[in-house]
């Protein structure tokens, strides 16, 4: 549904010249959730600037539903919730709200609202000015204003960024609902919640494409041959990491699992990253 095709971007900063993409290209497909990592100034926000016709590439395209995004229509298929947010903190969450149903042309009856506000877990906290938010509650209105339009195309800047770890596992349980309903764009420097929440992603780095696939190939890619071996010993259960399976000194009864050894995906990162660098 989304197809980005060697976009080239470049910033002038005084005479500095910045370039923050360089024929980056990758497709989203229907109802998947798809994430864009990548280390700090990789050019993440810079791509979704564009996908949303904020700012425009200097070379490529951007297409959605095969409609190119020039045509800023296209952005009203989008619910988008930005990397800083900035609102009116002195109206209630429910009068911006329904600011941004009229905007959209959009009537939902009152038990409806609720139902969504109930979803990002501030029902309670409708009438409530946003300047009594909490960062975790801004940040699940945030996703609230872009859900509410129902869109195709969900984009999430910076998941989770700033959060604590309550906070972060209130927003991964709100997607991970939200998950195969429709189509979700997003970045996180949360390496374990992509895990858990991408289907398919893209690693950039210097503004270009270090690794594009699903968490299942990534891991692939860079599973190596160690194993770990789980056995029983009298009352005790131990763990043996081994180069190979050769000799292997145990019982079929002592054991309990033999799985090769995983990288996590920060040890996965960091090894992508840093050979990109060399
Ligand atoms: N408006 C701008 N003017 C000049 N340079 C910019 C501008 N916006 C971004 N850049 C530069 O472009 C590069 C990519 O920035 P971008 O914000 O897309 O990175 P990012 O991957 O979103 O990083 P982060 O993880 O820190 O959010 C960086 O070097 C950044 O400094
Ligand atoms: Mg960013």
């Amino acid at each position: 549904m989304l197809k980005v095709v060697d976009i080239y971007k470049t910033y002038k900063k005084g005479k500095q010249i910045i370039n923050a993409l360089q024929g980056l290209s990758f497709e989203v497909n229907e109802n998947e959730s798809f994430a864009i990592i990548g280390p700090n100034g990789a050019g993440k926000t810079t791509t979704i600037k564009i996908i949303l016709s904020l700012i425009y590439p200097d070379k490529g395209k951007v297409f959605i539903f095969d409609k190119d995004t020039v045509d800023y229509t296209t952005r009203r298929y989008i619910g988008f919730a930005p990397e800083i947010p900035y609102y009116p903190l002195h109206m209630t969450a429910i009068e911006l709200l329904k600011i941004f149903l009229n905007i959209y042309n959009l009537k939902l009856n009152k038990e409806k609202i609720e139902e969504y506000f109930e979803l990002v877990k501030l029902k309670d906290f409708m009438n409530t000015p946003l300047s009594n938010y909490s960062k975790g509650m801004l940040q699940r209105f945030s996703i609230l204003q872009a859900i509410i339009i129902q869109p195709k195309l969900l984009i999430l800047d910076e998941l989770t960024s700033g959060l604590d770890p309550i906070g972060q596992f209130e927003i991964i349980e709100i997607v991970k609902k939200l998950k195969g309903k429709t189509t979700i764009l997003f970045t996180s420097h949360n390496l374990s919640e992509v895990e858990q929440i991408c289907d398919r992603l893209v690693i950039i780095n210097r503004g270009r494409a270090i690794f594009y696939g699903s968490i299942l190939e990534l891991k692939q890619k860079f599973s190596f041959n160690k194993y770990i071996l789980k056995y029983k010993e009298g009352n005790q259960i131990k763990e043996i990491e081994l180069d190979n399976l050769e000799n292997i000194n145990i019982s079929f009864n002592e054991l309990i699992e033999l799985k090769r050894k995983e990288l996590s995906m920060y040890e996965i990162f960091f090894e992508l990253i840093t050979k990109d660098r060399n």
